[in-house]
Order: structure tokens, then sequence, then C-alpha cells
């Protein structure tokens, strides 16, 4: 008799703690929304802001686990009743299943197409072409991640996009110690054994640990057994620093059209010296992505949209076209303006442990009020230019609004969208 052909580890690991775990009957009180995916992200990042959305659109969710990116996207695009195509592609029947009943739950089922199977095996499984694939969370789990990104490279349309997540080193500090001492302390034990070595290891942690000093990361503490395995116990995973992620977006083919959020990968953000800030003036933008990341020390992933490379500097929406509308992502721009006081504002938003204090412009109250998510900047510079500030110029106007920009789409709840 021939024996089962057993599971890849990784494949195995899933189909016994599918991840996140979710719930499908909590589709009736809440979409989780989240980056990459978001469709108001997509269109801004990859389709200039211009994506004509009752054209067809075809997507891929590459390892799409228990289906956060899915159920956003099909829910999206639904909304803009976009004759969308979506295919979802995963290892983990489990995974799959509670996938699927969200869809279900949510009656998008007409939007989706499911396939079981790993990304590696793409063209055969799921062929494109896709005008954006998701990819958030599995690259680092492959043994050959910069193949897995090439196969789906390979598979995107021209003008294409894809939205990108892995692990990130620093802000993952004291992990993999944890996971180097449980391969010591329980390899090869039955997974409730390591859950349990794994839960005595934790309790024992002494203040100078790593992980224990490192409040940044709390699956294993607050995530139950599937956080506590996917963080601690996983068969495979690895991080990223910045450098490294870019040279196998580019050996893909590909280049990074904007980290999420860009005030975290951007070293003004943090920094108030002129004179440090001018040596750091002749960087490029991934040097500076990647300095920032040394001095920030906090990402624990890195999310970041990618496009092929000769158009991925003309991907994203421009701050400077009058017909561009400010979009916002989850805030009340009109609330914000009410709620600023006089004297010169700043927006504070806090990110894994650190409150960044981001400048506002002098006209920041004004624009705001005036942001709707319909009227263009052309449009808001006529009415600030009527009102708040009587004839300014488009120029000094575009000024202002770049610095507002700088900040809202710095910490990504400002988005632009131009109207065909
Ligand atoms: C951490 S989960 C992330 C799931 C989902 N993308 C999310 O962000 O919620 C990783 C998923 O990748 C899947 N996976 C790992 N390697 C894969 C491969 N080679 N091909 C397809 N899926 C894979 C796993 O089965 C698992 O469901």
């Amino acid at each position: 008799m021939s024996e089962p052909a057993s599971l890849d580890p990784v494949q195995a690991q899933y189909e016994a703690y599918p991840y996140p775990a979710r719930d499908p009957r909590d589709e009736a009180k809440r979409l989780v929304i989240g980056s990459p995916s978001d469709l108001r992200e997509v269109d801004h990042y990859l389709f200039g802001g211009k994506r004509d959305w009752s054209r067809p659109f075809r997507a891929l969710v590459a390892g799409g686990g228990t289906g956060d990116a899915l159920v956003m996207l099909a829910q999206h695009l639904a909304d803009r009743h976009c004759p969308a195509e979506l295919h979802y592609l995963d290892l983990s029947d489990a995974a799959r299943r509670i996938a699927e009943a969200r869809i279900e739950a949510r009656g998008l089922g007409r939007l989706v197409t499911f396939h079981h199977g790993s990304l590696l095996g793409l063209a055969a499984a799921a062929p494109g072409p896709y005008d954006y694939i998701d990819c958030c969370g599995v690259l680092h789990h492959l043994d050959d991640p910069r193949a897995g990104l090439r196969v789906l490279a390979a598979s995107l349309a021209p003008g294409g996009g894809m939205g990108l997540m892995v692990y990130g080193a620093l802000g993952r500090t004291g992990v993999y110690d944890a996971q180097e001492m449980l391969r010591t302390l329980a390899a090869g034990a039955p997974d409730r054994e390591r859950l349990t070595v794994a839960r005595a290891l934790i309790r024992e942690l002494p203040p100078t640990n790593r992980l224990r000093r490192n409040a940044l990361v709390g699956d294993h503490l607050a995530g139950g057994d599937a956080g506590l395995y996917d963080l601690l116990l996983h068969a495979r995973d690895r991080a990223y620093r910045v450098p490294e992620l870019a040279a196998m977006i580019d050996a893909a083919g590909l280049a990074i059209v904007a980290f999420i959020e860009p005030a975290r990968y951007e070293p003004a953000t943090y920094l108030n010296d002129r004179d440090l800030l001018e040596r750091l003036g002749p960087l490029g933008a991934v040097e500076r992505a990647a300095f920032a990341e040394l001095l920030a020390g906090n990402l624990k992933t890195h999310v970041c949209y990618v496009a092929a490379r000769d158009r991925a500097a003309t991907a994203a929406a421009r701050a400077d076209d009058p017909a561009a509308v400010p979009v916002a992502r989850d805030v009340d721009f009109a609330a914000i303006a009410r709620g600023m006081v006089s004297g010169s504002p700043v927006l504070s938003a806090s990110f894994d442990g650190l409150t960044l204090r981001l400048k506002l412009p002098r006209l920041a109250t004004a624009i705001l009020a005036r942001i709707d998510g319909k009227r263009s900047l052309g449009e808001i510079h006529r009415a600030v230019a009527e009102t708040a500030a009587p004839g300014l110029a488009w120029d000094d106007f575009l000024a202002e609004f770049r610095v507002l920009y700088a900040a809202f789409n710095g910490v990504n709840r400002m988005l632009l969208r131009v109207p065909g």
C-alpha cells in the first residue's frame, strides 16, 4: 500500500490553524478592511485614481487564507457595481472553507472562483492575466519567495499592479529568538504539546528577553492557538528589511509605487535637524525608506503597492491635478476641520507605539472643510479663494495642499480619485 503523500509543513499548519481566525457570522456585523487591497488605495496607487469600475476587473488573491482581502475586495467591487471576476487561491482547504462561508454570508458568490493549490502553480491552477493581485502575508512563508513573486508578476496584465505584505524584520525583534528556542525545546512534538511548551516558555521569559521587551507583537498573548502558532511555531517564515524587499521586487521586474503608510517610510517624519535632513537629500525613495525603517524600528510588516518597473513612477494619482478629488479613507475631514484649533496645526497619528506629529499648512481648516469626496482640487481652490483666502493663486493653493496631502496621505487617510 502506498503511504499518503505528507503535506508541506506550511500547508499542514494552515490546515490545522487557518489564519487569521475568522467567524463567518461576523460578516453580518462588520467588514474587515485593511491594506493592501482597499479598492480606494488600489485605484489611487495603481490606476492613477482613474479606474473606470464599470469596466470588467479581474483580480487574484494569492494565498487568500480565511478571506480578509477577498471579502473586502468583493464587497468594494460589488458596491461599485463592477463586473468583477475574483480568483482566490490557497494551499489550505480549511482556510478556503472559511473564506467561502464569508463570501456566501455576504451573497457575493457570483464574483468569486475558489482554487486550491500553490501560487507556484498559478499558471495552471488559475491562469492570468490579472489587473490586480493581492499577496498579503504569504511570500515570506515560501521556500523561495523570489520565485513566488516572479510567478505572480508573470500573471499581471499590462497596466496592472499588486498589493504585497511581508513581515518587517525590525518590528519582529525577538520573534525569531523565541522560534529558535521552541525548536530546541519541542521540534517534532505534536502540535498540542508545542503550544503548551510555547505558553510555558512565554510565562518564563526574563524581562530582558527581546520578545518580552517587544511590545509591538502580541499574537502569542492574545491571538489564541492560531495566533501563537503563527507567530512562534511557524513552519517557515522570514522577515525583510526594506532593501531586501526592494531587491526581490526588482528581481521580478517590478518596482515599488508606495509603501503604506507613506509617512512611516519618510525620514523627515521623524527628524527635525536640518543638517541631518540635508545629508539625506541625495537618497532615492528606497534608500529613504530603508533609513526610516532603521530610525523608527517599529515596522513589523511592510505593505506596498508595486507595478511593472517602467510604469511604477507614473502609476499613482497626482496631488497637483486640478481634476483630482480628495477622498477620505475612514475619516471625516469636515469634522476634523471643526475640531482644529487655530495656530500652527499638526496632525497626530499613532502607529505601533509611536505618535507621529505631522505639520499641517496655514489653510488646513479651510481646505479640509471643503473636502467632501465630490469636489475636485480645482473646485476646492476656487471655494477657498472666494472665502477664506481671497485671491489665492492656484500655485499658492497647491503649495498649501501639498503639505496637507503629505500629512493625511502619509497616514493613509487621504487618497485621490480622478472622475472620468
Ligand atoms: C498568514 S496567512 C495570510 C492569509 C491572507 N492573505 C490574509 O492576509 O489574511 C498565509 C496564507 O498563505 C497560504 N499559503 C502559504 N504558502 C502558499 C503557497 N505557496 N501558495 C498558496 N497559498 C499559500 C497559507 O495556506 C495561508 O492561508
